[in-house]
């Protein structure tokens, strides 16, 4: 069926391609029932683009990223790569993708099921109904502020350099997003930084400030340092909603708000651009898990995070709301049986295979499409 829907899928390494083959039965699934059609095509990225093509991302993959309407991204790395100069190293090859397609806004939700509540390292009534929205800003900041590198001094030390930069400009942007969001909410926004000694953490601060001011007075802000916020996520969850934060802070606080809700491997996300003119955004979506090599291979790892992933794109790529909540459904459904991947597994469930764990979300996209 043509389709205007124009779908990057690129597995990666590790576990990357072994989610990404379940999460592409439920495209093929909706692909079947002729309501949503994608126009796919996939390509390599990460360790499996250096050993094919001596790059982490071909300019050619890159061309097709930008010219998708979203991308579907699984894990990068290994230890095969681990000890590559910087520019080589397959995680180069998403932040290129990060950086090139300007996906400034991160969304991270941290949502506990039900089902799932349990297997949190926090007590059952801490995190049952968690739901908040980690917002983290992805192409600025330490990861790409210049100068970076390593230097030799003159008495033989090494000097090591990261600059942590960001402009009013990059700031004001994703608390946009961050206050959009919440509107569409519980309407509150924590704004997170260290104001108390770097200086973007100030300039962060009163640029969220003034925009809260100016814009969005409805919404409820509150500011707070990030190693409070690090303490409070584990303290007391579900006193945020939304958490908009800087590249590195977020990816700190992203992967514990994850562990909150049992296991990394359910974290789904999305990376979105400005919008165009038309109003449609670049974007790429992930699971916030990495490659997980100690796995990979074994069909044993969770698919749910790229599938979930999946979910957000139909939801905010496509504006397909309706399939994006089946998808989200199916995954309830299934951990509500008691079907669990290792990583989400507790006392009496039923331990399957990745490629389980597809079977019974193709079975339960069945029955709730019936
Ligand atoms: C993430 C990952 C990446 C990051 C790595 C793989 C480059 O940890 O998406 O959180 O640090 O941003
Ligand atoms: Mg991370």
């Amino acid at each position: 069926m043509a389709s205007n829907r124009k779908l990057l899928v690129l597995p990666g390494d590790g576990i990357g391609p072994e989610a990404m083959r379940q999460v592409m039965r439920v495209v093929d699934w909706f692909d079947k029932r002729r309501t949503v059609s994608f126009d796919v095509k996939s390509g390599l990225v990460g360790g499996a683009a250096l050993d094919a093509h001596g790059t982490p991302l071909t300019d050619e993959t890159m061309a097709l990223a930008q010219d998708c309407d979203a991308t579907l991204f699984g894990s990068v790395g290994g230890p095969k790569w681990d000890n590559l100069p910087f520019d080589k190293k397959p995680e180069r090859g998403l932040l290129r993708l990060r950086k090139e397609m300007d996906l400034f806004a991160n969304l991270r939700p941290a949502l506990v099921f039900d089902a799932l509540a349990d297997a949190s390292s926090l007590k059952r009534d801490l995190v049952a109904g968690l739901d908040i929205l980690i917002l983290r800003e992805l192409t600025g900041g330490v990861y790409f502020g210049e100068p970076r590198g390593v230097s030799t001094l003159a008495d033989g030390q090494k000097k090591a350099v990261d600059t942590q930069v960001y402009t009013t400009r990059e700031i004001e942007r994703v608390a946009r997003v961050a206050f959009e969001l919440a509107r569409k909410r519980s309407n509150k926004v924590h704004s997170v930084e260290k104001a108390n000694v770097m200086h973007t953490g100030v300039l962060w601060r009163e640029t969220v400030t003034k925009l809260h001011a100016a814009e969005y007075k409805d919404v409820t802000l509150e500011h707070m340092y990030a190693d409070n916020c690090a303490m409070q996520l584990v303290r007391r969850p579900k006193q945020f909603d939304v958490i908009v934060t800087d590249n590195l802070f977020g990816d700190i606080l992203s992967d514990c708000a994850a562990m909150l809700t049992g296991s990394l491997g359910m974290l789904p996300s999305a990376s979105l651009g400005a919008p165009d003119a038309t109003g449609r955004r670049k974007a790429l979506y992930e699971p916030v898990h990495g490659s997980a090599p100690d796995i990979a291979g074994q069909d044993k790892c969770n698919p749910l995070a790229t599938l979930l992933s999946f979910a957000m794109m139909l939801r905010y790529s496509f504006d397909l709301a309706a399939d994006a909540d089946l998808v989200e459904q199916a995954a309830k459904n299934v951990l509500a049986t008691g079907i669990r991947t290792p990583d989400i597994a507790s006392a009496g469930a039923s331990i399957v295979s990745t490629t389980q764990m597809g079977d019974a979300l193709l079975k339960e996209l069945d029955k709730l499409a019936a």
